[in-house]
């Protein structure tokens, strides 16, 4: 077993990887050899990544890759994407060029209001507790000023402060519900400051408040922590063509092409097993436009799959329909998303992201992002509708099973060559290494 270790966060990046390659890895130099190689020359750049996070003792590349040719409200953009997965930029580059001769995409931001919460319990008569909370909101909010001042600058703030009684589900358990606009920042420090402060006031000014018993001035504070569900942080994002101008192939129609569509929808909206793996290719784009422009893909993710279980049952974050021939394909999504604070102007690549999207707001970068998450299921429902997911995949992932085998860049071409009309399998691709090698 390894040996527990005191202390670790304060040895020096060489120790720290001594200690490694000890205990895990029989100290074996390969190991080193691995961590060091993805060390930055740049010894500034370095110690910045070092600086984002405890006991770094590496970088962890992924590729930065970009999808062009989006087409969106009538302006084109060049999507930054950062995913291991190796169709996804390739799907949405299909996607986007699909849209653009169709009219492109079309979103909008629907709301931006982000939530927190002080959790609490309160043993007492709620009556009470209702009318000190309306008493005590002004000072509440006032009690914050230090730490909305600059937010009510940019146009943001503290938007409400509400009490909610929650003590049908649980004894004596209250929460001050507190909706924020934190404008451009994604907002997590923000509205956890402003919490930790409400709580802090909330304690004073109970103590303080005459009509409360002994007793009743004795809140509890549980916690206080903004929520990452946010369904009135919303963004809608969608496409709509004539019917005829979908695909149209010897073996599926335009119009058979759109019923099949709309027909998988529907099962991703009724069928939870199948709106996880639906809403996963949703996240493929979301995720990958989420991380290379620095923001939290987990409270993102959290947010969304919140979302599709809003009303009791998970279900699909897109939707289609035909209308008098009119195909219609959309997603509502929550997005909290900021473009300042955070890593967005530390990290140079995401710097250099948010200036391929040409600086965006907020509002932009969430439609960019749904655009990105709708493209995305497009091009997965298009694959599984028509050949099936594997040929577009595998096909992405031949270049990894390749460099698995150390093929050279002959070897590569040969079999890149023999792929283009053979269908892609490991062990079809192994045979094929094998054979040119014999
Ligand atoms: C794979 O990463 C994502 C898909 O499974 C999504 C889907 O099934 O819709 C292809």
């Amino acid at each position: 077993m390894t040996p527990l270790v005191s202390g670790f966060s304060k040895l020096s990046k060489t120790d720290k990887i001594k200690w490694l390659v000890e205990h895990h890895f029989n100290n074996d130099q390969n190991a080193i050899n691995v961590l060091t190689t993805y060390w930055n020359s740049d010894k500034k750049l370095q110690k910045l990544h070092d600086e984002f996070t405890e006991n770094t003792i590496s970088n962890y590349y992924l590729p930065f890759s970009i999808a062009p040719n989006f087409l969106i409200n009538g302006k084109r953009y060049t999507l930054p994407m950062t995913i291991e997965e190796s169709s996804v930029v390739a799907a949405a580059s299909k996607a986007a060029k699909f849209w653009q001769n169709r009219g492109g995409f079309k979103a909008e931001v629907l709301s931006t209001v982000k939530v927190g919460q002080v959790h609490f319990s309160f043993t007492g008569d709620q009556k009470k507790l209702q009318a000190f909370v309306a008493a005590s909101t002004a000072k509440l909010i006032s009690s914050a000023s230090h730490i909305t001042n600059n937010m009510e600058k940019r146009g943001g703030g503290i938007v409400a402060i509400e009490l909610r009684n929650k003590t049908d589900e649980l004894d004596n358990y209250y929460q001050l519900h507190c909706t924020f606009e934190t404008v451009d920042a994604m907002g997590a420090n923000f509205i956890n400051s402003c919490l930790e402060q409400f709580a802090k006031t909330l304690l004073v000014e109970a103590r303080e408040y005459t009509d409360f018993t002994d007793q009743e001035k004795d809140i509890d504070i549980i916690m206080s922590i903004l929520s990452n569900y946010v369904p009135d942080c919303l963004v809608k994002a969608s496409v709509s063509c004539n019917i005829s101008e979908l695909p149209n192939t010897p073996q599926l129609s335009s119009y058979e092409y759109a019923e099949k569509f709309v027909r998988a929808i529907r099962i991703a909206e009724i069928e939870p097993y199948r709106a996880a793996t639906h809403n996963k290719g949703i996240m493929n784009g979301i995720d990958a436009v989420v991380l290379a422009t620095g923001n939290d893909f987990r409270a993102i993710e959290a947010g969304a799959h919140a979302y599709a279980s809003r009303n009791g049952k998970y279900t699909s974050l897109t939707h289609a329909e035909i209308k008098n021939d009119i195909f219609t394909f959309s997603i509502k999504i929550p997005l909290a998303m900021g473009t300042v604070g955070g890593l967005t102007s530390l990290h140079p690549l995401v710097k250099l992201a948010l200036q391929i999207l040409e600086k965006p707001d907020a509002k932009k970068l969430m439609k960019i992002t749904a655009v990105a998450g709708l493209a995305q299921n497009f091009a997965a429902i298009n694959s599984l509708i028509t050949t099936g997911i594997q040929q577009g995949h595998m096909k992405m992932h031949l270049m990894n099973i390749l460099n698995q085998f150390d093929a050279t860049e002959i070897e590569k071409k040969h079999l890149v060559n023999y792929f283009k009309t053979n269908t892609v399998t490991h062990s079809e691709v192994v045979t094929q290494i094998e054979k040119l090698r014999s």
